[in-house]
């Protein structure tokens, strides 16, 4: 069984870029009347503790989530997010994390369906056991399935509008494959949904060429494509000395990557990309690509 734990990284500057774009999408993708299926192929736990054995080992949020916190005059695109994230808080200084399953939740209209896919067994209990607080009966569905597998029996959906939420954690170097394969079936399946990647920008061949297949991929199918890279610090650096003891090693930089963005996804990220770098910067190489192509 894998031993990556969402909990380490909750919050952390990948996140911010992750959820930041999530929430535009949805906002985007709800405005219309007809309903919407989500499918997020990897969900993890959905609520995650700040203030927990797990955020405060790795403290990736407090490069994340926790440089933003008390900022003023951020984006319009930011300002959703640290709204977003204040709305499971009581207190000023966060202590819970909403996951991807949680943020799509809220912005989900009643007509909409959420497909969650978990296949760690505990990440998938307590994934289960916090989506049954919210008692929204069949509207969530959370299955301890292969999520890359998963979704094919929800493509193309009866609505016919579908979102996907790739987020896999890439421990396995055959995830970056099967990423590829899931997307290029999925278009085949419903060429019209719109589908996000995440993926890590580390010094590995597979992470490196990613991006690079994922364009090619929406290209040959004549989809428009949307391309986000944020960095946070030099790739190079790889221990860092902290009150004396040696921290891990953490990510550098990230993406995401969407077939069929909104339209005006691009706009709102040339505002909020530099704003992200500027706020979650650790060293003078943190910096944004913003590219996009197709159709
Ligand atoms: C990066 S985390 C997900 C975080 C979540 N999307 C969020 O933004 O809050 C990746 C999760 O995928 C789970 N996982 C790994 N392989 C999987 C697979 N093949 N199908 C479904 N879940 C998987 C891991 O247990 C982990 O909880």
């Amino acid at each position: 069984m894998f031993s990556y734990r969402h909990a380490f990284h909750a919050g952390n500057h990948a996140d911010v870029l992750k959820h930041t774009i999530l929430i535009a999408t949805l906002q985007y993708m709800t405005q219309k009347e007809a309903a919407l299926v989500a499918l997020d192929t990897h969900a993890g736990a959905g609520l995650y503790r700040l203030d927990g054995d797990y955020a405060t080992t790795s403290a990736e949020a407090d490069e994340g989530i926790r440089r933003l916190e008390g900022a003023k005059d951020l984006c319009p695109l930011l300002q959703d997010y640290v709204d977003m994230v204040k709305a499971f808080n009581t207190s000023s200084t966060y202590k819970v994390y909403p996951g991807s399953p949680f943020i799509a939740q809220r912005l989900l209209g009643d007509r909409d369906k959420l497909k969650l896919f978990e296949l760690h067994p505990t990440d998938c209990r307590s994934l289960s056991g916090n989506i049954a607080q919210l008692k929204a009966g069949r509207q969530i569905q959370v299955l301890l399935e292969d999520g890359f597998e998963g979704i094919k029996k929800f493509l193309p959906p009866p609505s016919r509008r579908a979102f996907l939420l790739c987020d896999p954690s890439y421990e396995m170097k055959t995830d970056y494959g099967r990423v590829i394969d899931m997307v290029a079936d999925s278009l085949l399946r419903f060429p019209t949904g719109t589908y996000a990647v995440w993926y890590p920008i580390i010094p590995r061949q597979e992470a490196h060429d990613l991006p690079r297949r994922l364009k090619t991929l929406a290209n040959k199918a004549g989809k428009s494509w949307l391309n986000a890279e944020l960095t946070v610090k030099n790739s190079k650096i790889t221990t860092a000395m902290r009150q004396g003891e040696e921290k891990r090693p953490g990510l550098p930089a990230s993406g995401m990557f969407l077939i069929n963005p909104p339209f005006t996804l691009k706009d709102q990220l040339k505002i909020a990309l530099p704003q992200m770098a500027e706020l979650m910067q650790q060293d003078s190489n943190a910096g944004y690509v913003l590219e996009s192509g197709g159709k």
